[in-house]
């Protein structure tokens, strides 16, 4: 189980970066549970060392599919690295709405994040009209196609995939329990037939979309979800906590 928390464009100063990370940083974490937070790019540096000596991990919230070059305002996989990232969240619905990202530059990015031993968390999602339109599956099945079916993946743990329906995100309404297990399991069969049972069965699932504390069990407790990633409730320890410890006792 994993539950990790895009922070969006939150706390990216550096002093309020440290101070959500800080008061994540007390959070318990059971060995079933792995703990994330993605803060922007200007707050990493002082979420690490808030994070320093706890088992919670960092993340980034997109990068660069090159090493380096005349790419002005981006930032590649290695930076991220050597800032203590374990994760890079990619391809979030935010960043394919508001900055034309594709499942072809998601590819090209899940392939650098790899071979940079970050951990992508590749994100895919319908809208409301697709899903009105009984389309959902069809473009879910068509992101996970292009942006992870080239990948080499011999390892389960190094890819993450988020399920995130548009129409569920920031809303306060998530997806039903036995919505999100539909998908879930829809993508679950789609990643074994590219990287084989083996391999395609034991990547993580995480839903985001409105996921907070109270439904959070519901959520948490279906065989196809692997934990959350969490937005506006990631936004606050307190909050951010109780989720964790809803999938410390799923996960038990
Ligand atoms: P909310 O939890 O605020 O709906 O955001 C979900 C999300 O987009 C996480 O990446």
């Amino acid at each position: 189980m994993l539950i990790a928390g895009n922070w969006k464009m939150h706390c990216a100063a550096p002093p309020k970066a440290r101070e959500l990370a800080g008061g994540v940083a007390e959070v318990a974490s059971e060995p079933g549970v792995q703990v994330a937070v993605c803060p922007p790019f200007t707050g990493l540096s002082a979420a690490a060392e808030a994070l320093d000596g706890s088992p919670v991990h960092l993340g980034a919230q997109n990068m660069h599919a090159e090493s380096e070059g005349a790419f002005t305002g981006e930032v590649p996989a290695g930076a991220l690295r050597a800032l203590d990232c374990r994760y890079v969240i990619l391809g979030h619905s935010e960043r394919r709405q508001y900055y034309g990202e594709t499942d072809e530059a998601v590819a090209e990015k899940a392939e650098k994040a790899l071979a940079s031993e970050l951990v992508p968390i590749v994100c895919v999602g319908e809208s409301l009209s697709e899903r009105e339109a009984g389309r959902a599956q069809e473009v879910v099945g068509r992101q996970v196609e292009t942006a992870l079916g080239g990948l080499s993946l011999g390892d389960p743990s190094r890819l993450v995939v988020a399920y995130e329906p548009i129409w569920a995100i920031g809303t306060g309404e998530s997806a039903a329990p036995e919505q999100a297990q539909e998908m879930h399991a829809f993508v679950r069969e789609t990643l074994e037939g590219q990287h084989g049972e083996a391999v395609g069965g034991a990547v993580q699932l995480l839903y985001g979309g409105s996921m907070k504390p109270h439904n959070a069990e519901a959520l948490l407790s279906q065989p196809d979800l692997d934990g959350g990633l969490i937005g506006s409730a990631s936004l606050e320890a307190g909050s951010f906590a109780e989720i964790v410890a809803v999938a410390e006792e799923v996960a038990a």
